[in-house]
């Protein structure tokens, strides 16, 4: 039997067995092992693919395959059998990232082929595959990009990860990569999609911003571009940032005569512990939409008898608000509401200690908070708590700081627990919605203003939500669940 369908029968025979209710339900996960980050986000004959880093064999990253699931909505996915397969001799150590177009009824995949280059080293190449959506069959003459394309300098084994898309005058695909000094990207042209040349180095960060350029992803957006990365070995600046691998975007002005990108200020795309390598999609409506891998490469939280690892983010909405990247659940998330609870002017305060809210809890809700913290000197509320367990979002609210930590999520290992960012109220005001999954919280900050997105595999039957606060809060609190079958 060959690879693709080995990998086709054991995810459809699995998939059956695993326990649905223990699953993320509107949140992409694989059908059976492992996942890391989505691959080939696009627009096919009215539906939006997503395809994701895969080994459907083990819970671990392995010889990596695409995996695949399809949606209307961006809440209600569709698992579609896995697309492809690590059945090439340019692609035998794996199929890695890569980016996706539809053009004139075919779906094109753009991947990463890794193969042995002899000596212990593996070599990188840009390969193509065509599909109908379901099936996919590699380009015959794979790979349209190698190394030997490369200007001088640039690494041959760190190139990867293209991102493909199309313009009037043909197809474009900028690719990851790094020079001694740091990560860069390189961008090619095609008219065609499967004869490439090198068009120029779009962008190259110097020593600042890591080693290496994962996951590239490129598009205009409110009349500016905005170029995200996920460098490789960086270093944590204050609260932004982080050590190892983070996401980064810059917002500039793309010039297509000279095929450079002027950027501007670096910042995170995300504040939380779980947030990797993105990709983002234009809707048939005209919305740029972001989702990312709900995971961190050196944090492994699965429990050891999951039989699947690795969760996508809810997709977001993006848009600029004076030069800074906003993003905020896909609003197709609210058709899915149900059971709202509402509670105005709320006052807490040091004698209140721990507070319940009558309907407040829930592990798939969408939870929305405005809290005025004028007279507070701190306020935090408790999430997937119980009689053991708790993960706790905290405000400082003289140091405009709001932190996250989840050291008694039921962590057993020395993991990372806690990650701050900066959060500073609007008149007073303090706007969280907080969205989860079972095992996922996403914090979305004043209208999108930042996101903070944590991993948490606390038991579920933990599912309280207590406020507290030192100095007075006063808040008003509404929460819905989330229901796959309301609709
Ligand atoms: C990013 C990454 C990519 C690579 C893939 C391999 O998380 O390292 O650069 O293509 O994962 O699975």
């Amino acid at each position: 039997m060959d690879i693709l369908d080995k990998a086709r029968m054991y995810e459809e025979k699995k998939q059956k067995e695993i326990e649905k209710g223990k699953k993320p339900e509107f949140h992409v996960t694989p059908p059976v092992g492992w996942m890391n980050d989505p691959n080939g986000f696009s627009y096919y004959e009215g539906e939006y693919h997503l395809f994701f880093q895969y080994h459907p064999y083990g819970t671990n990253w392995g010889p990596m395959h695409w995996g695949h699931v399809k949606t209307k909505d961006f809440i209600r996915w569709e698992n579609l059998p896995c697309a492809m397969a690590p059945d090439q001799c340019y692609d035998s150590d794996g199929c890695f990232s890569g980016s996706a177009v539809s053009h004139e009824g075919k779906h094109i995949l753009m991947y990463t082929g890794v193969q042995e280059s002899g000596d212990g080293k593996t070599e990188q190449i840009q390969c193509i595959a065509v599909g109908d959506g379901v099936n996919y069959e590699k380009y015959r003459n794979n790979p349209v990009i190698d190394s030997s394309m490369l200007p001088e300098g640039c690494s041959l084994s760190d190139f990867r990860d293209p991102k493909i898309w199309k313009e009037e005058d043909g197809f474009y695909s900028l690719v990851g990569n790094k020079t001694k000094e740091g990560g860069q990207l390189v961008l090619f042209s095609s008219p065609d999609g499967f004869s490439w040349k090198f068009e120029s180095i779009l962008d190259h960060g110097g020593a600042e911003y890591g080693k290496m350029w994962e996951c590239p992803d490129f598009f205009p957006l409110d009349g500016r571009w905005v170029e995200i990365i996920s460098p490789q070995f960086m270093r944590a600046k204050g609260l932004e940032f982080h050590n190892g691998n983070n996401t980064v975007y810059f917002v500039g002005d793309y010039d297509k005569q000279t095929k450079k990108f002027q950027r501007e200020e670096a910042y995170g795309v995300d504040y939380g512990m779980d947030f990797y390598a993105p990709q983002t999609v234009e809707t048939a409506d005209g919305r740029r939409i972001m989702i990312g891998w709900l995971q961190n490469w050196d944090n492994y939280l699965t429990p050891e008898e999951s039989e699947w690892s690795g969760i996508m983010t809810i997709p977001r909405e993006l848009k600029l608000v004076d030069g800074k990247l906003f993003q905020w659940p896909v609003r197709e998330l609210e058709g899915y509401r149900q059971n709202k609870v509402l509670h105005q002017n709320i006052c807490i305060n040091k004698e209140t200690s721990l507070l319940a809210l009558k309907g407040i809890h829930g592990r798939k809700i969408d939870l929305l908070l405005s809290v005025d913290v004028s007279e507070a000197e701190s306020f935090s509320v408790h999430l997937a708590a119980g009689e053991n367990y708790k993960t706790t979002l905290s405000y400082d609210a003289q140091k405009q700081i709001l932190g996250m930590d989840r050291t008694e999520s039921g962590i057993i290992n020395d993991l990372l627990c806690t990650r701050f960012m900066k959060a500073a109220p609007v008149n007073g005001i303090l706007e969280l919605r907080i969205v989860m999954d079972r095992y996922t919280i996403e914090v979305f900050l004043n209208n999108g203003e930042s996101a903070m997105t944590t991993l948490i595999y606390t038991p579920l039957e933990a599912e309280d939500i207590w406020f507290e606060s030192a100095g007075t809060v006063l808040m008003n609190v509404e929460k819905y669940d989330v229901e796959l079958g309301a609709r």
